[in-house]
C-alpha cells in the first residue's frame, strides 16, 4: 500500500478517490492513506515524512505532530522512522456507521516553520460483523387450519458491515411445511417471509422449530441465526375415538346399585376444550335403559342405577356417545353389548291348575285330587323345578308333561281318621344353592257310609222291679256313628230275639230318636223272670248300616206273695187234725208243716214259729223245717187234745205271713205206725234219691263251671290276699248237704241265656231260686251270678245257700232295685 498524493481541494475528490485506494496523489498537497479497520496498534499506515517530503531527522527536529482535536487519537507518528502508525483500534462502524465511505481527517503540524498538512485516512470496511437478529427466539402461532400459501413476516437481521460485507441472504432450516421467501425492498433491504407450503396438523406435530439463518456477503461469510418456533394452534378437527368400537360386557343380575359395569374411554386428539370429552347415552337409547344404567359424563363409567333383573331382560345393546367441547363439537360412538347373567334369585312357584276336589274316602288309590304345575323364571338349572310332597301323607305326585303334576291318592283314605289333609307341596329348583317354596293344599275327604252305628255296650242288663208301672223307663241305649250327616243319623228299633214266641213289642218299646226303652206293661216276677231282646241302631246312609245290641231284662222279685201252706193240707180257716200216741218220747215228730212262697229269694225264705199252743211246754216247731216235735215225753196229765197255731212268715219286706192251726189228738195205746212210716220213708227216699241223682248230675255240670271259676278266683284271691286276704274261703264244704234240705240245681241251656237255677225247699215249690246267666257270647269270666257278692265263689254260694238259710247269712244285697241299665 503506497501513499497517494492528490491535490483536490473539494470533497468531490474525496468521493472520486474512494475507489482509488492506496494511490499516491501527487496532484494535491493533500495526503490520503487507505487502511482497513481494525489494524493492530503500531501498524504502519504510511511513511508520512517521506510523503511530506521531509527528512526523518527533520521531522524530529521540527516536531511533527498530529493536531489533536480532543477525542480519540487513533494515529501517532513514529518520529524516528517518520511513519504514521495506528495508535488504537479503529472500528469503522463506530466511526462511520453505515455510510459507505469513511474518511478520517488528520491535521499534521510541523514547526520551524509552522506548517499544516492535511492528511486523510480512509478506513476501509472489513467483514467483522455478523448479521444479528434482534430476537434470537421468535414464536409464531399458526392455526392448524391455516391454508397453504399463507405468509408470515419474519424479523430481518442486521449486519453492521457495509457494502458487500452487509447482509446478503437468508436461509431456512429444512422442514416439511414452510419455505422462505425473501423480498428485497427498494432500498435494498431484504425482508424474509415464512410461507406455509403444506397444511399443518397439530395432532401430528404441535410445534415446529425452524432456524432462520442470515448470511452476509463477506468472505468468509458470516451468519446469524434466529430460532423460529411455530406453535400449531388446535382447532376441533378430531372426533373423540373410543378404545373399542364394541364393548362386550357381562353383568350378574341383582348387582348392587352403583357398581361400575364398564368404563368406556374415548380419546380426542385435539387439545383443550376440543379434547374435553363428555360421555352420554346414544340418541336412541330407550327410557328403560336410562332407568337401569347411568353414564358418568366425565369418567365414562357405566353404572348400575336400578336393580337389573335377568328375567326382565337378559341382554342390552346400547350406544355411548363421546362429545368434545369444541365449537362445533365432534362426537364419537361406541356400542355396548351387555349380557346379564342369571343368578338363582327366583323362588320356584307352585301353581294350582285346579282347585283341589274333595275326595271320597273310598276313592281308589290313584284318584286325581288336584293338578299342579311348577314354574321358575330363572333359566337353566336355576329354573329346573322338582316338586315333592311332605312325607307321611297318603298322597303322591304323578309327574306329567312339562312341569305338570297330578296329586293323586296314594293310599285308601279314612275320613273318620283324617277328615281333611293339609298336603304340603315342596318345590325346589336345581340352582346352587337351590331355592325352595312350599304350598299347602287342603284336601277334604268326603264321608262314605262305611261305619255302622256302634252301641256303647253290646249287652245291656236291666233290672226292673216287678209290678212297676207300665211305660216306665227300662233303660236307655245309645249308639254312635263316626260317619257324618245322614250317615251318622241313627234310629233305634227293637227286634225280636230269635226263638222268642212272644212278640217283644208287647214287652218293650224304644224311642227311635233317643234310644230310651220303655216297658209296655208291668211285669210279674212269678210269671216272667227274664227276657231279652235286640235293639238295632241303623244309620240313614245309603245303603244304611246297622248294628245290634242285646238287652237282658231281669225282673226283680217283690214280696207280693203270702206263703202258702201245702201240708198239712187244709182249707183256709179250717184246722188240720193230727194224731199222736201218748207214749211218744221227747223229740217225737208230730207233723211237718210245709209252706211255699211264690216269691223268691228272701221273699221266699219261710220260717215257722209256734204262735200259740195249748201247752207250749210240750211242742216245738222247727224254725226252718216246720217240723213239729215234742219237747218232752207226753205224760198222763197232758190233755189229749192239743191245739197249735203255727205262724209261717217269709223273709220279705214287708213280711207276709199266714198261720195254720194244727189240732193234735193224743191217743192212748196208739203205737207209732212204723211200717207206714218206713214205707213212707222209702217212698220219700226214692224220691230223694231221684232228686239226689239230678242234684249230682247238676252239680257235676256246675262243678266244671265252679272249678274253673274257683281256679280263676283262687288266682285272683292269691293276688288279692296280698292286699286284704279277705276273699278266700278256707272252710271246706262240709255240711254241704243238709239232709233236711232239698237242693236242686238246674243247668238251663235252652236258648241264648244259660243260667243255673238253684231251687231250695220242696221239689214242688220254687221258693228259692236264683240263676247265673251267661250271655251267649260270654266267657266264664263273664259269669254273672245273680248277684251274690262278686267276691264270693260260686261253690261258697251254693254251700251258703244251703247252710245260711237258717242263719240269714244269705244276702242278696246286690240284687237291689236296679231300674237303670247296668
Ligand atoms: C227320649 O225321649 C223321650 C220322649 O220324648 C223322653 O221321655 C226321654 O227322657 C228321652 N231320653 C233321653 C235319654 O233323653
Ligand atoms: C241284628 O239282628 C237281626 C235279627 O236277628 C239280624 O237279621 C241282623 O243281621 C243283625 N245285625 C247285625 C249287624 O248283627
Amino acid at each position: 500500500m503506497g501513499p497517494v498524493m492528490r491535490k483536490m481541494p473539494t470533497k468531490l475528490w474525496v468521493l472520486l478517490l474512494f475507489h482509488l485506494t492506496a494511490l499516491w496523489n501527487t496532484t494535491d498537497a493533500q495526503i490520503r492513506y487507505t487502511i482497513p479497520e481494525e489494524l493492530k496498534e503500531g501498524s504502519i499506515v504510511g511513511n508520512i515524512a517521506k510523503d511530506l517530503n521531509l527528512e526523518v531527522a527533520e521531522i524530529s527536529d521540527r516536531r511533527l505532530r498530529i493536531a489533536s482535536d480532543s477525542g480519540k487519537q487513533y494515529f501517532d507518528v513514529n518520529l524516528g522512522k517518520g511513519d504514521l502508525i495506528v495508535n488504537q483500534r479503529i472500528d469503522r462502524e463506530e466511526l462511520c456507521g453505515q455510510s459507505s465511505s469513511c474518511l478520517l481527517p488528520l491535521e499534521m503540524i510541523i514547526e520551524n516553520p509552522l506548517n499544516l498538512y492535511r492528511v486523510e485516512i480512509e478506513i476501509q470496511d472489513i467483514n467483522d460483523n455478523y448479521p444479528v437478529f434482534q430476537t434470537r427466539e421468535h414464536i409464531l402461532n399458526i392455526a392448524e387450519s391455516t391454508v397453504p400459501g399463507a405468509r408470515f413476516r419474519l424479523e430481518s437481521a442486521q449486519d453492521s458491515d457495509v457494502g458487500s460485507h452487509s447482509l446478503r441472504s437468508y436461509t431456512l432450516s429444512k422442514n416439511g411445511h414452510f419455505i422462505l421467501d425473501v423480498k428485497t425492498n427498494k432500498d435494498g433491504t431484504k425482508l424474509p417471509e415464512l410461507v406455509l407450503e403444506k397444511s399443518l396438523d397439530r395432532e401430528k406435530e404441535t410445534v415446529h422449530t425452524l432456524l432462520l439463518t442470515a448470511i452476509d456477503g463477506g468472505s468468509p461469510e458470516r451468519s446469524g441465526t434466529a430460532e423460529i418456533t411455530v406453535r400449531v394452534l388446535d382447532i376441533n378437527d378430531n372426533a373423540p375415538v373410543f378404545d373399542k368400537a364394541v364393548y362386550d360386557v357381562q353383568l350378574q343380575e341383582n348387582t348392587a346399585l352403583g357398581v361400575v359395569v364398564v368404563t368406556v374411554k374415548a380419546v380426542d386428539q385435539d387439545e383443550g376444550l376440543n379434547a374435553e370429552i363428555m360421555y352420554s347415552f346414544g340418541p336412541h337409547t330407550t327410557e328403560a335403559l336410562h332407568e337401569l344404567f347411568s353414564v358418568d359424563t366425565a369418567t365414562g363409567e357405566v353404572k348400575v342405577k336400578n336393580q337389573v333383573d335377568y328375567e326382565s331382560g337378559s341382554s342390552y345393546k346400547f350406544d355411548i356417545v363421546a362429545r368434545d367441547k369444541g365449537v362445533p363439537a365432534m362426537e364419537g360412538l361406541c356400542s355396548i353389548h351387555l349380557d346379564i347373567l342369571d343368578i338363582n334369585d327366583n323362588v320356584p312357584e307352585i301353581i294350582l291348575k285346579s282347585l283341589p276336589s274333595p275326595v271320597r274316602e273310598d276313592a281308589p288309590v290313584g284318584t286325581v285330587v288336584a293338578l299342579i304345575s311348577a314354574k321358575d323364571v330363572d333359566t337353566g338349572d336355576n329354573g329346573r323345578v322338582i316338586l315333592s310332597l311332605a312325607p307321611g301323607l297318603p298322597f303322591t305326585l304323578k309327574p306329567s308333561i312339562s312341569n305338570n303334576y297330578a296329586l293323586v291318592t296314594g293310599a285308601t283314605l279314612d275320613r273318620e281318621m283324617n277328615p281333611t289333609f293339609m298336603v304340603e307341596i315342596r318345590a325346589s329348583d336345581s340352582g346352587s344353592p337351590p331355592l325352595t317354596s312350599k304350598k299347602n293344599i287342603k284336601v277334604d275327604v268326603l264321608d262314605v257310609n262305611d261305619n255302622p252305628p256302634v252301641f256303647a255296650q253290646s249287652l245291656y242288663t236291666v233290672y226292673v222291679q216287678e209290678n212297676s208301672a207300665a211305660g216306665s223307663i227300662l233303660c236307655s241305649v245309645s249308639a254312635s256313628d263316626s260317619d257324618l250327616g245322614e250317615n251318622a243319623k241313627i234310629t233305634y228299633s227293637v227286634i225280636n230275639s230269635k226263638g222268642g214266641d212272644i212278640p217283644i213289642s208287647s214287652y218293650a218299646y224304644i224311642n227311635s230318636e233317643n234310644g230310651t226303652v220303655f216297658s209296655m206293661h208291668s211285669f210279674d216276677y212269678e210269671k216272667i223272670k227274664v227276657f231279652q231282646f235286640l235293639v238295632q241302631a241303623k244309620d240313614q246312609g245309603s245303603p244304611s248300616l246297622s248294628s245290634n245290641a242285646t238287652v237282658h231284662v231281669f225282673i226283680q222279685d217283690q214280696n207280693d206273695n203270702v206263703p202258702t201252706v201245702i201240708y198239712p193240707s187244709a182249707v183256709l180257716g179250717s184246722v188240720s187234725h193230727q194224731r199222736m200216741p201218748r207214749s211218744a218220747k221227747t223229740g217225737h215228730l208230730v207233723t211237718k208243716v210245709t209252706a211255699v212262697d211264690a216269691d223268691s229269694g228272701h221273699n221266699a225264705w219261710i220260717s215257722y214259729r209256734l204262735a200259740e199252743a195249748t201247752d207250749s211246754s210240750l211242742f216245738a216247731v222247727n224254725l226252718y223245717t216246720g217240723e213239729v216235735r215234742t219237747k218232752r215225753s207226753v205224760s198222763e196229765q197232758d190233755d189229749s187234745s192239743q191245739r197249735l197255731l203255727i205262724e209261717i212268715k217269709d223273709n220279705g219286706e214287708p213280711v207276709q205271713s199266714t198261720t195254720v192251726t194244727v189240732d193234735i189228738l193224743i191217743e192212748d195205746g196208739l203205737h207209732e205206725p212204723i211200717s207206714d212210716f218206713r214205707q213212707k220213708a222209702t217212698e220219700k227216699d226214692k224220691k230223694k234219691s231221684k232228686i239226689t241223682f239230678y242234684l249230682i248230675l247238676s252239680l257235676a255240670s256246675v262243678s266244671v263251671l265252679s272249678l274253673v271259676t274257683f281256679f280263676i278266683l283262687l288266682i285272683k284271691c292269691a293276688r288279692d290276699s296280698r292286699d286284704n286276704g279277705s276273699c278266700c274261703i278256707s272252710r271246706d264244704s262240709d255240711g254241704y248237704k243238709n239232709p233236711n234240705r232239698n237242693l236242686q240245681i238246674q243247668l238251663n241251656t235252652d236258648g241264648p241265656i244259660k243260667y243255673v237255677e238253684v231251687l231250695g225247699g220242696d221239689m214242688m215249690s220254687q221258693s228259692q231260686s236264683f240263676g247265673s246267666y251267661l250271655s251267649p257270647v260270654s266267657e266264664f269270666s263273664d259269669l254273672t251270678f245273680v248277684k251274690p257278692s262278686s267276691t264270693l265263689d260260686f261253690k261258697d254260694t251254693l254251700r251258703g245257700l244251703d247252710a245260711s238259710l237258717p242263719d240269714s247269712a244269705w244276702t242278696f244285697e246286690s240284687q237291689q232295685q236296679l231300674n237303670s241299665c247296668l
